[in-house]
């Protein structure tokens, strides 16, 4: 028996960015993000100007993503929505328009978990390979640093995250203390592309088996600027390529190694990268570099790596396909641990 395709319309808003996509089933219809530039003159996201420029977006933006779907809002099955974590301001403009939009049209809600969507990008069907079950994901992002062991679409477990900054978060700061303009980690890939990676060395930070900590590292980087800037006032601008190449070396030295020692005690071959750190030139070509170690690697397409509603529409999909719909009345979340999910 054939079904009828299921239209979606997936909404993210968790942090600063407006983004909403349309698919259909498993594929991309339109994926729309309208980026906030408000927030680069304060080396960071201020949360107020986000959920103000989010509620200037919202509409303009589920416009032109139904328009490139080239679909009437009246053909739309279900609305997917991001109900956390994130700031709370910006979870709220997204969660309420999806309400009023699904109330509206008479259509299922469906709420989602915004890391698991970062995962589940994996699955949204462009004809490139996808990661079989049970498959280990990094996820790392501005917020989140883990590694996920992935059993289903729908189902996973924390193996272990870190414990004070996310990696994203690491890459920021150091950034911020270079001078460098919010998101600083994009900057530091581009800056590491011309620098000595062995030129700094960091003391590699302490955490449980498989867990993270990226505070101390920022510390140290911190430290070593100070000193030497004391010497000498110039040393950042003549240094800038290699010290941006060197924490680069160890943030992702420390990320790769975890998700290998994890792997090989789980005897798990499929490896993934999720988030936005993904986009990290250095992360990729060192996860490109362990299919020569036997393992089959997936890393997702730029698009999908920073926040999207592609994703989120993905794992909406799957949830749609299970009948996971959610009631009007769930509150957004700022704070929404993984391992409630299953
Ligand atoms: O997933 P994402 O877009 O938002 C969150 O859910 O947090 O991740 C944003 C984070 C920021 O910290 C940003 O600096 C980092 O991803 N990022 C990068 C790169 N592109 C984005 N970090 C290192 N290298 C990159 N090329
Ligand atoms: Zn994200």
């Amino acid at each position: 028996m054939k079904f009828p395709p299921a239209y979606i319309l997936a909404i993210e808003s968790s942090c600063d960015d407006t983004a909403v996509a349309v698919l259909e089933n498993d594929k991309i219809l339109a994926n729309v993000v309208a980026t906030q530039h408000v927030h680069e003159n304060w080396g960071g996201v201020v949360p107020e100007l986000a959920s103000r420029a989010h509620l200037q977006n919202i509409v303009p933006t589920v416009e032109l993503a139904l328009q490139q779907a080239k679909i009437s809002k009246h053909q739309l099955n279900a609305i997917a929505y991001t109900k956390g974590p994130g700031l709370l301001g910006s979870l709220l403009v997204g969660g309420t328009f999806a309400k009023a939009y699904a109330l509206a049209l008479d259509l299922p809600l469906i709420e989602v978990h915004h890391m698991q969507a970062h995962i589940l990008a994996h699955f949204i069907n462009d004809g490139q390979p996808m990661p079989q079950f049970p498959f280990l994901c990094l996820t790392v992002s501005g917020g989140h640093t883990q590694i996920v062991k992935v059993t289903s679409h729908l189902t996973l477990e924390i193996l272990g995250e870190t414990n004070d900054d996310a990696a994203g978060e690491a890459f920021d700061k150091v950034a911020k203390i270079l001078g460098l303009p919010y998101p600083g980690g994009p900057m530091v890939d581009k800056l590491a592309q011309t620098g000595d990676s062995a030129k700094f060395t960091f003391p590699e930070p302490k955490a449980g088996l498989y867990d993270f900590s990226f505070s101390g590292l920022k510390t140290s980087f911190l430290y070593l600027v100070n000193r030497e800037m004391n010497k000498n006032p110039c040393f950042i601008e003549e240094n800038k390529a290699d010290l941006c190449a060197s924490i680069q070396q160890a943030i992702v030295t420390i990320l790769v190694k975890k998700l290998l020692l994890a792997a090989e005690n789980e005897g798990i071959k499929h490896l993934a990268l999720a988030g936005g750190v993904s986009a990290n030139s250095l992360l990729r070509s060192s996860f490109e570099k362990l299919k020569s170690k036997g393992f089959n690697v997936f890393i997702p397409p730029f698009q999908y790596c920073t926040d999207n509603a592609a994703m989120i529409g993905i794992l909406g999909y799957f949830k749609w396909k299970e009948k996971q719909f959610s009631s009007y009345e769930n509150p957004s979340l700022a704070r929404f641990p993984m391992d409630e999910l299953n």
